[in-house]
């Protein structure tokens, strides 16, 4: 009799609703008060690989769930999203500000961190296989990500940024601001003035750095592509890499991909006839990574 009511109730019940995001409440430090949402597939893989991508100005953390394929990505691979969301700066990420691009400084860099510590923490996350992915603001939070915090991110990907600490200084890094000197690709600093910045942020630090590819529209008059050679020649000689080729038509026939080294570290990809922003390529990014083969 029993038995029959439980199966009963079993067939009764809804199907499981596919995983969606969910908002987070307390994960930690969070200086700047920020939001943290996820998405934690259904089929999670065993010590899941995490990546946290960053929505730009304007932006939120459930539009920028809705706009690129990545959950569905996460859905078959089974890996974590981590989706930030700042209410500040007309919703832009504090990337000028010294507290973001000093190691362990606070800003939302560290808020940041604390929601990928928390998640590594209540997911049995993989902390070698944690990556950070952005577009324009988020972007620009990537390299300063990168930079700021590079014992805990293995590579990342920025959609139509600006080099670590390009727009410390000068006032809000937002489309907004008076001063838009960063965003227009004329800050003058030679590879290793770009790459001291780095240095500096956590200093004496000598364990790997992120591996990192950067997309940038060559169409792109808000934040120019002079942007994306900036932080190439930043990262470049962070890396200690020589600019060793150009390939034309890669991924695409409006692009070409900028290699450093052998490419596993540091690659760019410029479109002919692309403007703000450089639509994401979840697939090249994704196999950039290691999560797809
Ligand atoms: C960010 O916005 C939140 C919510 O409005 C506010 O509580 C917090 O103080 C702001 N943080 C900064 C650094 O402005
Ligand atoms: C804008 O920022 C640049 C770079 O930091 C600085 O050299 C310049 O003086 C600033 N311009 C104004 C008008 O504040
Ligand atoms: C790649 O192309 C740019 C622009 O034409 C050029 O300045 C640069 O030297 C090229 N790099 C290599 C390694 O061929």
């Amino acid at each position: 009799m029993l038995l029959c009511t439980v199966v009963g109730l079993l067939a009764a019940a809804p199907l499981a609703l596919a995983a969606k995001l969910e908002k987070v409440a307390d994960f930690g430090a969070n200086p700047t008060k920020i939001n943290m949402y996820i998405h934690v597939p259904d089929k999670l893989a065993t010590k899941p690989a995490i990546v946290v991508a960053m929505h730009p100005c304007g932006g939120s953390g459930t539009s920028f769930y809705s706009s690129t394929r990545l959950p569905s990505y996460a859905d078959s691979n089974g890996f974590i999203l981590i989706y930030p969301d700042t209410p500040n700066m007309s919703r832009c990420w504090d990337v000028q500000n010294a507290a973001t691009l000093t190691h362990n400084g606070g800003g939302d860099a560290s808020a940041i961190v604390s929601m990928v510590k928390y998640t590594l923490n209540k997911y049995s996350g993989d902390a070698e296989r944690v990556y950070i992915m952005g577009s324009s603001s988020g972007a620009m939070m990537t390299n300063a990500l990168a930079g700021s915090y590079p014992d805990v991110f293995e590579a990342g990907a920025a959609f139509s940024g600006i080099a670590f600490g390009c727009a410390s200084g000068q006032g809000q890094a937002t489309p907004m601001a008076a001063n838009q000197t960063c965003a227009q690709g004329n800050i003058r600093r030679s590879p290793k003035e770009w790459g001291d910045l780095v240095r500096n942020a956590y200093p004496g630090y000598t364990g790997k750095r992120p591996r990192l590819q950067i997309y940038h529209g060559l169409a792109d008059t808000l934040v120019r592509p002079a942007c994306a050679m900036q932080a190439l020649q930043q990262w470049s000689n962070v890396f200690g890499l020589d600019w060793s080729k150009n390939v034309t038509g890669v991924p695409s026939s409006a692009y070409t991909q900028v290699v450093y080294g052998d490419g596993t570290k540091l690659e760019g990809f410029f479109g002919q006839g692309v403007g703000h922003t450089a639509p994401v390529n979840e697939q090249l990014m994704l196999k950039f990574f290691g999560i797809l083969k």
